[in-house]
């Protein structure tokens, strides 16, 4: 079964094509990466602009590199939620154009559970279920319940950043580039993660929710001072800077983990599935090697935003009757969370 997958989420225009939800034939994604860097973050307007000129060159590459004809496929799958409006509606736009144009079956998938569904690409292993789920990303941190991968249901989230958010917002406070994920990843490793005592919000004892607007503000004052003693990120030495990256990331990770420990005591699971741009830290898949249950990360290429995860989940949703019809909404929040967040 062949699916064409369509991702325009947030800044990255992706299209892919995959085989019975697990072989990826094509995977091409245009990045925006260079057009936000300056802004220190995605400009929306900027985004939806970029995927109109992006989505058509990147379909027909995912095509043309999977070999295959529009024909060929059993149906067009898209993230139609959650996202920028504005950039959601370019690719729910062209796969309804598409899907209509071939008459195949329109399928619109959430992007988070196709984050969560990410695991499933390009490998046998089959995660025991039920599983705990997390999805940390720039625009989400959240806890799910899996029963499987048809029954998903939200445990716990974030009460404000999300913790790919953290890491962009303290490599903005550091000096670094943008995104900063990735930076502070590499520059943990030289680091010393107990230089700082940076705090770990776990919220009251129970709780499966995250904060991580305070660490990122403790940073902040640890860099820049209290009180008007104001010093720049500049002055700090780069001996300085691996030593706040390192010691940010272990506040980071140790919250993660311990929130993921809470939630697999609490619903039984047998095992648990990671997915979202900040899937790939080092840190973060070092710490979970040793839990105490199988952890499932995606292959590093499948970890940030991509076509092929939607495109796989696609084609579960297809065997079970999940079509969505031609006038399917652009909606800018997930199927999961609360439809105030
Ligand atoms: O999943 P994604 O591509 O987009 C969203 O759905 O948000 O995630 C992007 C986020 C960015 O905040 C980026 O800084 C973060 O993932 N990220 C990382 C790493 N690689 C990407 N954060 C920590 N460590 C990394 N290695
Ligand atoms: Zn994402």
């Amino acid at each position: 079964m062949l699916i064409l997958g369509i991702e325009s989420t947030c800044d990255e225009t992706g299209a892919a094509v995959v085989a019975d939800g697990m072989r990826v034939l094509s995977n091409v994604i245009a990045s925006q990466v260079d057009l936000h860097a300056r802004y220190r973050g995605v400009v929306p307007e900027i985004a939806s602009r970029a995927h109109i000129e992006n989505i058509l060159p990147v379909v027909v590459e995912a095509l043309k590199s999977a070999g295959i004809e529009l024909e060929n496929l059993e149906a067009v799958a898209v993230a139609h939620r959650p996202g920028l409006i504005g950039s959601l509606l370019i690719g729910v736009t062209a796969a309804k154009t598409l899907a209509w144009a071939v008459g195949k079956p329109l399928v619109g998938v959430d992007h988070v559970h196709a984050h969560l569904y990410s695991v499933r690409l390009e490998t046998a292993a089959s995660p025991p279920m039920p599983a705990v789920g997390l999805v940390c990303s720039g625009g989400h941190t959240a806890l799910y319940r899996i029963g499987d991968f048809l029954d998903v249901e939200m445990i716990g989230s974030t009460l404000d950043d999300a913790v790919g958010e953290a890491y962009d917002k303290v490599a903005g406070i550091l000096g670094l580039g943008y995104p900063g994920g990735p930076t502070i990843d590499r520059l943990a490793r030289e680091g010393n993660p107990k230089a700082v005592r940076f705090p770990r919000s776990q919220m009251s004892r129970q709780s499966l929710d995250f904060s991580f607007s305070g660490l990122k503000t403790s940073v902040l004052y640890h860099v820049r001072g209290y009180q008007g003693r104001e010093h720049e990120a500049r002055k700090l030495s780069e001996a300085e800077i691996r030593d706040i990256s390192a010691s940010f990331q272990a506040a980071c990770v140790d919250v993660l983990v311990e929130k993921i420990r809470r939630a697999t005591r609490q619903t039984g699971a047998r095992s648990v599935i990671i997915g979202g741009g900040v899937s790939a830290n080092s840190g973060l898949r070092a710490a979970m090697s040793k839990f105490p249950l199988p952890v499932f990360f995606p292959k590093l290429e499948y970890c940030s935003d991509n076509a092929a995860m939607t495109a796989g989940l696609a084609d579960i949703l297809l065997a079970a009757g999940r079509t969505s019809p031609l006038d399917l909404d652009a909606i800018p929040h997930s199927q999961f969370s609360h439809a105030t967040n």
